[in-house]
């Protein structure tokens, strides 16, 4: 039986360009589902845009345009970006698609049916940036802002739908208590029952009447659904949930061997921690394994966002280091869970010192030895006569797929990365150690051999292991070292699968950044 997971992104809203976050959260999906096909499951890949609600009404309005009209142009721009960055996905799913309109109107008269929601009346605060109904504990009492965006609040009174959370927070507490990995990082967890659900869940207002720009209720149409009603069921609806088409939501959804894992960011969490589980107890349907919320990336102006317009456009990283470079950085230097500071330095010297220096280095002392000492063919290991720096790196190759493995199986990508870098660094060591042109020179051909083959094993497993993350440039090595690509799990290695073939050299593969162009090169494009 093939093993299978369905890996979601959130759906972002397409009130803005997208920034350095949402390519964060996009990468780790594409990363996930790329690590997961090597190791032969069946992936669905989901990502999309939530394109109803206020929020975007606004936008739009302000913008002189009709809602669809605005959010088609900025959609072309997501679509983009991801081609940019090479994100693979299976499906991208738009709120104001057909089919998620009808199905969400299925889901919403079912739970109506089933008394789940009902008519009443809702009072309180709401922002509009986070589209978030607040409690007092959300709301910076001194100037009446949210403590999320900072934004403005307005108070709302209008009738309203509710879902009926309080009837399942019992069954919530016990599903947390039943399944301890269920929400990642764990802190979230205790955050979720000591700031919403031990004060009390109240009723969910699920459905306004201010404004048109949503799903209507096929019930009463002055009220269109709360958007992010609308916005969670894209988790089912991308699959074909209440459509006719459901081929993938029984696939993937209701196999119970399934894996299911929703990455969002931390302020996303209430939603995706309380209301998303309970809902999909209303509807009857099984949990995800995880709900990974990661954290956020900043600047000196706090969490990089749309509304606060302190963002980095990614495109413009991607266009000047490409998508490996940015890839990698986010992947290797923010470990999920946390917050991580962005800063042009960081993100240079991150390049220079791992792809230029280890690896790139690597790669081509490798190449320029293997030609020059062998013509240009990887010569064979021979197992009987290893000294004793070979078998030592032997062993570290074989830890190093082990550790790799459990480490993203973990979700813990920057340390499978580092993982990685130890093996690279060791390549580098064993040649600073064994001095190749000696060995060479004194005519100790078998030493020789056995190291030069070595290291192009370790340039070809580490660029293997590292390929759900550098895309391109890990197919470039193995190009360069004659191979082709590695698209199966590595267990067991054959030194020797590699002799004879031809290695080549090409273009620089990480050409060294000059840190003091390139920071005038990016303040100038971010001014
Ligand atoms: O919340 N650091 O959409 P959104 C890290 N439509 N990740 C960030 C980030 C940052 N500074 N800024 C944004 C919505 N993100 C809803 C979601 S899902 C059913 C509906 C990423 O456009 C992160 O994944 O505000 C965050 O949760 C998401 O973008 C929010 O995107
Ligand atoms: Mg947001």
């Amino acid at each position: 039986m093939t093993k299978k997971i369905y890996i979601t992104t959130p759906i972002y809203y397409p009130s803005a360009k997208l920034h350095l976050g949402h390519a964060y959260t996009t990468i780790i999906a594409d990363v996930l589902a790329r690590y997961k096909k090597m190791q032969g499951y069946e992936v669905f890949f989901l990502t999309g845009s939530d394109e109803h609600g206020q929020k975007i009404a606004k936008k739009a309005d302000e913008n002189k345009q009709t809602p669809q009209k605005f959010v088609d142009d900025i959609v072309v721009g997501f679509k983009n970006l991801w081609k940019n960055l090479n994100i693979d996905y299976d499906k991208f799913i738009r709120t104001t698609d057909k089919n998620n309109i009808l199905s969400v109107q299925k889901i919403f008269r079912k739970l109506l049916k089933q008394n789940d929601i009902y008519l009443g009346k809702y009072e309180g605060s709401y922002c509009i940036s986070c589209e978030e109904f607040l409690t007092d504990s959300q709301i910076n009492k001194t100037n009446n802002t949210c403590k999320i965006c900072q934004g403005n609040i307005t108070t709302l009174s209008e009738p309203s739908y509710f879902l009926k959370l309080e009837k399942y927070t019992k069954q919530l507490l016990k599903y947390y208590d039943e399944h301890p990995l269920f929400l990642w990082p764990l802190n979230r967890k205790t955050e979720m029952i000591n700031n919403f659900i031990t004060p009390g869940l109240e009723n969910l207002s699920v459905t306004r009447t201010s404004f048109t720009w949503g799903v209507p209720v096929l019930e009463n149409p002055k009220h269109v659904i709360y958007v992010w009603i609308d916005a969670l069921s894209n988790y089912l609806t991308g699959l074909g949930y209440l459509q006719d088409d459901d081929i993938n939501f029984k696939k993937f959804w209701l196999d119970s061997n399934c894996e299911i894992v929703n990455l969002v960011g931390k302020e996303i969490s209430r939603f995706h921690m309380i209301y998303w589980p309970i809902l999909l107890m209303a509807l009857n349907l099984r949990q995800p394994n995880r709900i990974l919320a990661h954290g956020w990336i900043t600047n000196e102006e706090g969490k990089m966002s749309k509304s606060k317009g302190n963002v980095i456009d990614p495109l413009v990283l991607v266009n000047r280091y490409g998508a490996d470079g940015l890839r990698f950085f986010l992947m290797k230097e923010i470990i999920i869970g946390h917050d991580a500071k962005y800063s042009h330095e960081l993100f240079l010297n991150c390049y220079n010192s791992y792809l230029v220096n280890d690896l790139g280095n690597l790669l081509s002392r490798t190449v320029t030895m293997i030609i020059k000492y062998c013509d240009g063919k990887i010569p064979k290991v021979n197992l009987n006569k290893l000294q004793p720096e070979a078998i030592e790196i032997i062993k570290i190759i074989k830890s190093t797929i082990n550790d790799f493995n459990i480490e993203m199986d973990e979700y813990q990508i920057h340390e499978a990365i580092n993982v990685v870098f130890k093996l690279i660094t060791s390549g580098n060591k064993l040649i600073d150690l064994t001095k190749p042109w000696d060995l060479h020179k004194n005519n100790k051909t078998i030493e020789l051999h056995n190291i030069l083959n070595l290291l192009a094993n370790i340039l070809i497993i580490s660029s293997a292991l590292l390929s759900p993350i550098l895309v391109n440039s890990s197919l470039k090595i193995h190009e360069q070292l004659g191979v082709l690509k590695i698209t199966k799990p590595i267990v067991n290695i054959n030194l020797n699968e590699v002799f004879n073939k031809s290695v080549n050299k090409k273009e620089l593969l990480f050409p060294r950044l000059n840190i003091e162009d390139e920071l005038s090169f990016l303040n100038n494009a971010f001014k």
